[in-house]
């Protein structure tokens, strides 16, 4: 296990690139499977969760070869097996996407039930509601979901989402690709990366319209072809170098970011005081690090986004006032960092799916633990604004999901270094 060690009280200072988005990669590589040919993928991050993911490929059969720095070519034409290694997809959440997407292509698949971050109950329930609505049969058992044609076979079909759910509107749009039919996805997610992957399976031959609103499209085709395509950057890596520097004060050009993603989250910043000009491809973000309070209420997408709930929570505990940060996506979520940050000087109240958060002055560092990916980078920003030096122990969370964080915060003149323990 390695940790970080961080020497607060610097101010961020220059410019930082935002790598290929998490979310979209992971969705993006395994769509690979759906494609009979070579698939070049650019601007793939360099992080753990997809590094998983590479690896279940490869075991399942695939040809990958990395070009640099972040060009990844996948070819699946000789993929074979139904069955990805289930210590591997244990490790990460998104390795759910497996089960979209072998059962699109080879009309079955055993997946076993997915790991990656808990920070609150996780069910796939709607994922399997898709798959049922387009005639699989589905099997789940205590650890692993089994999937195969049902009576009247595999074919295009209606489904309605209960909840907005990223996961489960990703999972059916991967199924339906290859299915006789049309499939329509009501209440789909409209999140960035639901775009990114429409844009990526229509580069390679399918028929989806419609993402990015709440009635996702597909019809399906008999093949799709190779091609080339280029991943959007990460808004959520842009969101945390943002609120890193509006916490500690500074003046950064975060560049490769897609401005309309990131405008839930700037009018926030620019609601505590932070000042956040948009260009065509980048962010300048300028703070003094007097923050004044305000509220936030979590909400899929155009909301804020929960993934950037622990880091706003931050920006929060060190603003002046009260801030409300209500959690709609995942209630408990607080849980996974809010002790963390309580040992560091921040004083939160939670009750229910509030955290009422009443801003210090100044946070110390202390010894504390990252719990799951976002927890672990709120704890970082924490470690940067905190008096005196913060040791983050379980830093594999965090690089699930950042690529080169400790690289990156050092080039604006942070203090952090990597340990291995
Ligand atoms: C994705 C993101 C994650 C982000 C989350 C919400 C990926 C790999 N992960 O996770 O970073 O925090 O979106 O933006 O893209 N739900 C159900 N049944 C289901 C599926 C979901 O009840 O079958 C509920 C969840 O409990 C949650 C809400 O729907 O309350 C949203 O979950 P969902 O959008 O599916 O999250 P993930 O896809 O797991």
């Amino acid at each position: 296990m390695a940790k970080y060690v961080i020497n607060g009280g610097r101010r961020l200072e220059g410019t930082v690139t935002i790598s290929g988005g998490k979310n979209a990669a992971v969705a993006i590589l395994p769509a690979a499977l759906l494609v009979s040919g070579k698939c070049r993928v650019e601007n793939v991050p360099d992080i753990s969760d997809v590094r998983t993911l590479l690896d279940i490929l490869a075991d399942l059969g695939a040809e990958i070869t990395y070009e640099e720095p972040s060009t990844v070519i996948l070819d699946c034409t000789n993929v074979q097996s139904t069955h990805p290694n289930p210590e591997l997809v244990r490790k990460m959440r998104a390795s759910y996407y497996l089960m979209g997407a072998l059962l699109s292509r080879f009309h079955e698949a055993s997946v076993a039930l997915p790991g990656g971050c808990n920070f609150a109950a996780r069910p796939i329930d709607q994922h399997i509601k898709g798959f049922r609505a387009l005639g699989a049969k589905v099997q789940q058992t205590e650890d692993y979901v089994h999937l195969k044609p049902g009576p009247n076979g595999l074919k295009g079909g209606r489904v309605s989402l209960d909840v907005v759910s990223v996961g489960a509107t990703v999972n059916i749009m991967l199924a339906a690709c290859l299915l006789p039919g049309r499939t329509i996805i009501e209440n789909a997610a409209k999140e960035p990366h639901i775009v990114d992957l429409a844009n990526f399976l229509n580069t390679m031959g399918a028929h989806i319209s419609g993402a990015g609103t709440d009635t996702v499209k597909i019809t399906g085709v008999e093949k799709l072809e190779g091609g080339t395509y280029a991943i959007i950057p990460d808004q959520i890596e842009a969101g945390t170098y943002l609120a890193a520097v509006a916490a500690t004060g500074g003046n950064v050009l975060v560049q490769n970011v897609i401005p309309k993603h990131m405008e839930c989250v700037t009018s926030k910043l620019e609601e505590m005081g932070v000042t956040c000009i948009h260009y065509d491809d980048s962010i300048r973000v300028m703070s003094d690090g007097r923050l004044s309070a305000t509220n936030v209420k979590t909400r899929p997408y155009p909301g804020f986004p929960t993934d950037m709930q622990a880091q706003i929570c931050v920006c929060m505990s060190i603003a002046k006032g009260v801030s409300n940060l209500t959690e709609n996506v995942y209630e408990t979520r607080f849980f996974g960092y809010c002790t963390e940050l309580a040992m560091m000087g921040a004083d939160i109240l939670i009750s229910g799916k509030t955290a009422i958060i009443s801003g210090r002055e100044k946070l110390t560092g202390a010894v504390v633990r990252a719990h799951d990916l976002r927890a672990g980078a709120a704890l970082v920003i924490a470690g940067l604004v905190a008096e005196g030096a913060t040791v983050i122990k379980n830093i594999s969370f965090v690089e699930r999901g950042y690529e080169h964080l400790a690289e990156k915060m050092t080039s604006l003149g942070a203090s952090i270094q990597r340990i291995e323990d």
